[in-house]
């Protein structure tokens, strides 16, 4: 049969509820919430955008800001290897809350893991 897109596996609806989820964690995360601001609001809104085409799904990101340039739009802020996990468990937990899981998640994860790791720019602020 025709493949799966991984975007029209998860919904824009879940999707949405997902990144909600994370950025209410991040806001609450004692290492995350200093370097986000205090208002998540546009945040969130650009991260649904990207997640929908990191997914497969149409490129609106790229549509509203132009290529992602992900590590680029990363360098103001001090990404350390812990800031890296803690988005990673921010990220698990929230997959939790609108129940993930099996294979699709795993993949998802999985890809998230790596990105994370690629967005790490500051090894000597380690507490
Ligand atoms: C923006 C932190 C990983 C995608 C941001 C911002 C911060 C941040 C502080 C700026 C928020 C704002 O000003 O609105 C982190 C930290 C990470 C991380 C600590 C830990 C590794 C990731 C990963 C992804 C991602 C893995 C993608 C899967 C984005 C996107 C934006 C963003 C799409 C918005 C960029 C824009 O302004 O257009 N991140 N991030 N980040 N992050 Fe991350």
């Amino acid at each position: 049969g025709k493949p799966l897109i991984p975007y029209d596996q998860i919904g824009a609806e879940t999707l949405s509820n997902l990144v909600d989820a994370f950025y209410s964690r991040v806001s609450a995360h004692p290492q995350l919430a200093p370097i986000f601001p205090d208002d998540l609001t546009e945040t969130a809104r650009k991260q649904k955008q990207f997640l929908t085409q990191y997914l497969g799904g149409p490129n609106i990101y790229s549509a509203e800001h132009g290529h992602p340039r992900l590590k680029a739009r990363h360098h103001p802020f001090p990404i350390t290897p812990a800031r890296a996990q803690a988005w990673l468990e921010c990220m698990s937990e929230a997959m939790d809350e609108v129940g993930l899981s099996g294979q699709f998640r795993e993949t998802f994860f999985n890809r998230l893991v790596l990105t994370a790791h690629h967005m790490v720019n500051d090894y000597d602020s380690e507490e």
